[in-house]
């Protein structure tokens, strides 16, 4: 059993990996989720996770982060997850509500009292983890690692060098990356390997309340990737939770990362140190490169069955198609 902590802004991907998550709970434990602006602002992205975990019919703690990157001024992303943030599904009655205390003292109250160190998993802009190490240093030895969507290996998508996490709170994914605390990155590439074909979202559709959920959030998702004419969604956020899972599924590599903070063109790039080369820096982090996109889509099916499941009081899992 791992204990961890998600940080997210959903965002449909970070809606999926927090249920891929909560499927799992005989591997996961999740002690609780925290907000940070990013695809949308602080407040919309807080109001899906509580949404998510209606409709998953599940309690965990959630406490709202950082509204705004650490320097830089937020940009949202309605063009891939709508105005609220997470358009599609309608979710109409809420009554879970929030911890009092803010995200990042939330953060370091849970590493800090749990007996297993964390894994903490990022999925949205660092901002909170960024300002969690600084303001805490005493929770670094408490973290096994940080399992995070971010980053590139070679292209970026919110430019054409950096990935929209690192690119809206560059300086917090250098403090991340220079923290000495072990990381996983899943980045644009393994997420694009890793994405569910539009012809596969029908398998959600009349199988129960998480599975319709799950089914109208790709429909709205997938029109993004539509208009790009590719024939999948890419699950970004779900990569690093699988690979906690599953990572037999991935191909991975260790190397020295580090992120540009300057750059015309490149601010929020995150460079890959692939050189063979003399006094090369020591590797930070374990790469995600590529995984088996079947065994992905398979887990990540059978996960949404298992919640349905568990809503409905234990009926048979069906075996994902
Ligand atoms: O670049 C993809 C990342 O940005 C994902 O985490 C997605 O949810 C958005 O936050
Ligand atoms: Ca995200």
């Amino acid at each position: 059993m791992r204990n961890i902590l998600i940080d997210c802004d959903p965002g449909h991907d970070d809606a999926l990996a927090i249920m891929l998550a909560l499927a799992n709970s005989d591997q996961l434990k999740v002690l609780g989720i925290t907000t940070v602006g990013g695809n949308q602002t602080l407040e919309k992205v807080s109001e899906n996770v509580l949404k998510v975990l209606t409709v998953a019919g599940k309690k965990v703690p959630v406490a709202k982060g950082a509204a705004k990157p650490l320097i830089n001024p937020l940009k949202v992303a309605p063009k891939a997850h709508g105005d609220s943030g997470m358009d599609g599904p309608v979710v109409d009655k809420v009554t879970l509500g929030y911890e009092s205390k803010n995200g990042v003292e939330f953060l370091k109250d849970q590493i800090l009292a749990s007996e297993q160190r964390i894994t903490v998993v990022a999925l949205g802009p660092l901002t909170n983890i960024a300002l969690l190490l600084k303001t805490f240093p005493e929770v670094k030895e408490r973290i096994a690692c940080i399992a995070l969507m971010g980053g590139s290996f070679s292209s970026g998508n919110a430019t054409a060098a950096a990935e929209f996490n690192f690119y809206i709170d560059p300086h917090a994914a250098y403090m991340v990356f220079h923290s000495g605390i072990p990381i996983i990155q899943a980045g644009t590439e393994v997420s694009q390997a890793a994405g569910i074909l539009h012809s596969e979202i029908g398998r959600f559709l009349g199988k129960g309340r998480v599975s319709d959920f799950v089914y109208d959030l790709l429909q709205f998702y997938s029109r993004f990737s539509k208009g790009l004419n590719s024939d999948r969604s890419p699950v970004f956020d779900a990569c690093p939770v699988m690979y906690l899972l599953h990572p037999e599924i991935f191909t991975s590599k260790d190397y020295y990362v580090d992120i540009e903070l300057q750059g015309e063109f490149t601010a929020g790039m995150s460079i890959t140190d692939k050189r063979v080369w003399y006094n090369m820096p020591e590797p930070n982090t374990t790469v995600l490169l590529d995984v088996d996109r079947d065994k992905f889509i398979q887990y990540l099916t059978e996960a949404i069955f298992i919640l349905d499941k568990e809503r409905k009081g234990n009926r048979d899992i069906k075996k994902a198609e």
